[in-house]
């Protein structure tokens, strides 16, 4: 009997260079979280795809040599690759380049301005291409940066087809306080009431002219439809909305939830919804913006190169170990720290140690005791219930968090069980009752109720990691028909006489430092077998604005290297002694793998004169030289050697 529909999607992705780790998470969550409800009952579509128009899009296919069409044509084969390597179970992938998409999004765009919704002016703003957004001044952060990715936006005027959302604006703040479920979590709400709706909406410009890799306005066609308008109306164009058979639309929609990036929250609370309104069509029931996957401390993205992909990770350590680590370790609406260091531990504690153990020796008991055959003799002790009763009542707890999109909690429920199990084992010790024959009738039915919970747990874990539930229930000896939600309701399920039969370890006990190298060695093999173009796009980052003041209080100077030598303590690092004017100082340089000593005597330096002294691995440093240096290359600065030493630079 089906539980009703469920509606869920990913965002679709800008198909402008290969998908990493963060997109991976999003995908994985809407994944487990689908395959939680089919396997709970519901009928699901899960949608995902990719948004193929735009400058950037346009941009990046030119950078490549390619027409746009030809050059996402092959980045989203590679997305369905990788999609499909994870076993992500989507119903349907969109594409914004369909034709049936495309269709729709101009009938959306033509019933808007039919009703006066959409309507023609000029447009000035500040627009930041990375993110195709346009800014107010005073939304801008300061040097003129876009708010969202901090890079620098840029002035431009245009005429332009704008979305009368100020309409909306009163509706929505009302939506926002009926319907709390717009936006979670409940900060990101706040957020975009009080830092968006409250303060006014302006009206949105929803046409571009600079560039024409997008979908025509139907009826003015030098003009193509902005890429997030495009982009949000997937969402029901997937479904058929604005076809002829939109059979598909009237089931599924209002989304059960649409998963986005905090970054992206506006776009699917504020724009999408009042899009919708101005449809008369239904909002989504739920809007939710996780957090992000740093990587140091940065936002882990494609423009800055500090990118951790799933491919490494997943052929050494398979999907499931992936797909726990990221629903485990960080709470779905916050950001978390992705180090290999802490990847690994996660294997060998929760999934080497918890579970690979709990149903390696289980398993092996079972064999050892009793030929392997399951069998319940009614030799219970108290102890036995408490056991059942954390078993049993772990799915309530999980279908709770999972309808809170709470994939960690739901984790830690699980792991509840399986850390309640090995702890029974500790208190039964089957060991000791395997020495005495009048035991038997108790060993067996201990080794029954661990079978029995473990047995519960293969079910639970199953839409997150299927392989390793797959792999436990073939241990167990169980039936295939006996796989599905509700036997986790009950205890006692396993039928007597089940023979169990050890397989390979689920999960092997890592080395951590051994591991950690090779993943950086594959990482870099990874990348270096990437198209550099799509590896790196250069995008600088800029620092934060100063005054000529705070310039001023530089003091850099002319100076030559008299005497280099190696730092005795470190590769890496020299010693030199400079010459600046009638001083001489002492600074410690990182440069040994860029120079020999040879080549640095007599070389003219420029020197950063006033930077507090510091101690290098136990040598001292008074001052700093200049450089210019990315991650294969470092040639020092210099005046040239017309001036004295000495010489202030301003
Ligand atoms: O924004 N941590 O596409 P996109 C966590 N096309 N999640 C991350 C992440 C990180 N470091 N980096 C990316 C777009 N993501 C638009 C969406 S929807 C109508 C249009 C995930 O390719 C996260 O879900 O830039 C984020 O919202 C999304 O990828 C952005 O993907
Ligand atoms: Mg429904």
């Amino acid at each position: 009997m089906s539980k009703g529909t469920y509606y869920v999607t990913t965002p679709i992705y800008y198909p402008s260079a290969k998908l990493h780790i963060g997109h991976t998470y999003t995908t994985v969550a809407a994944d487990a979280l689908s395959k939680f409800k089919r396997f709970t009952g519901h009928d699901v579509v899960f949608l995902t795809g990719t948004d193929e128009h735009g400058e950037k899009i346009q941009e990046a296919a030119e950078k490549n040599g390619k027409k746009p069409k030809e050059y996402v044509d092959e980045i989203v084969a590679d997305i369905k690759k990788i999609w499909d390597r994870m076993e992500i179970s989507y119903d349907i992938f969109l594409r914004t380049t369909d034709e049936a998409h495309k269709k729709s999004v101009q009938k959306i765009f033509q019933k808007l301005y039919d009703q006066g919704d959409i309507y023609k002016s000029e447009y000035e703003g500040w627009y930041c291409t990375p993110c195709e957004s346009f800014w107010t001044e005073t939304q801008l952060k300061e040097g003129s940066c876009c708010p969202d990715c901090n890079r620098p936006a840029h002035l431009a005027k245009e005429e332009a087809y704008f979305f009368k959302i100020s309409k909306y604006q009163d509706r929505l703040i009302k939506y926002f306080e009926d319907h709390p479920e717009i936006c979670y979590p409940e900060s990101r709400k706040n957020e975009m009431l009080n830092n968006f709706l409250k303060p006014g909406l302006e009206d949105l410009c929803v046409s571009r002219t600079s560039f024409n890799w997008g979908i025509p306005v139907p009826f003015d066609e030098k003009h193509v439809i902005y890429v997030w308008f495009d982009a949000v109306s997937n969402y029901i164009t997937a479904l058929g909305y604005g076809s002829d058979d939109d059979s598909q639309y009237k089931k599924y929609w209002p989304a059960d939830v649409h998963i986005v990036g905090k970054e992206i929250v506006r776009f699917h609370t504020i724009i999408w919804p009042a899009m919708l309104m101005a449809l008369g069509e239904p909002l989504p029931k739920m809007v939710y913006g996780h957090g992000w996957i740093l990587f140091g401390q940065d936002k882990m993205s494609k423009s800055k190169g500090n990118i951790v992909y799933p491919e490494p990770i997943i052929e050494r350590y398979g999907i499931d170990a992936l797909k726990y680590f990221l629903l485990k370790e960080f709470t779905f609406g916050q950001d978390g720290n992705f180090t290999n260091r802490i990847f690994l531990n996660r294997l060998n504690s929760d999934l080497a140690n918890d579970l690979g153990n709990l149903v390696s020796r289980t398993v092996a008991m079972v064999e050892k005791y009793n030929e392997g055959l399951i069998e319940r003799t009614g030799e219970k002790e108290d102890l036995d219930q408490e056991l059942q009763q954390v078993a049993l009542n772990a799915y309530k707890k999980v279908e709770a968090a999972m309808d809170k999109l709470q994939f960690h909690e739901a984790l830690e429920e699980i792991w509840k069980v399986i850390r309640r199990t090995n702890k029974y084992i500790d208190e039964t010790t089957p060991w000791i009752l395997g020495k005495d024959v009048d035991k038997k009738a108790r060993l067996n039915e201990v080794l029954y109720n661990l079978v029995d919970s473990i047995r519960i747990i293969a079910i639970l874990i199953k839409p997150f990691m299927e392989h390793t539930s797959n792999k436990i229930w073939t241990q167990l000896g169980l039936d295939e028909n006996t796989m599905i939600w509700e036997n986790s309701q009950t205890f006692g399920k396993t039928p007597e006489g089940t023979k169990v039969a050890k397989g390979e370890g689920l999960f092997q006990r890592l080395d951590i430092e051994k591991e950690i190298k090779v993943i950086e060695e594959e990482n870099e093999v990874y990348l270096e077998s990437l198209n550099p173009n799509e590896a790196k796009v250069e995008v600088m980052e800029h620092k934060e604005e100063i005054t000529i003041d705070d310039f001023s209080k530089l003091e850099l100077r002319t100076a030559k290297v008299l005497k280099a030598e190696k730092h005795p303590k470190a590769d890496r690092l020299y010693v030199l002694q400079l010459e600046v004017g009638n001083e001489t100082r002492q600074v410690v340089s990182g440069i040994a793998q860029h120079y020999t000593l040879e080549e640095l005597v007599g070389k003219q330096v420029i020197l950063v004169m006033n930077l507090k002294p510091v101690k290098l691995r136990g040598v001292e440093s008074q001052g700093m030289i200049l450089a210019a240096a990315n991650d294969e290359k470092l040639v020092l600065a210099t005046a040239g050697d017309e001036m004295p030493t000495g010489t202030l630079i301003s």
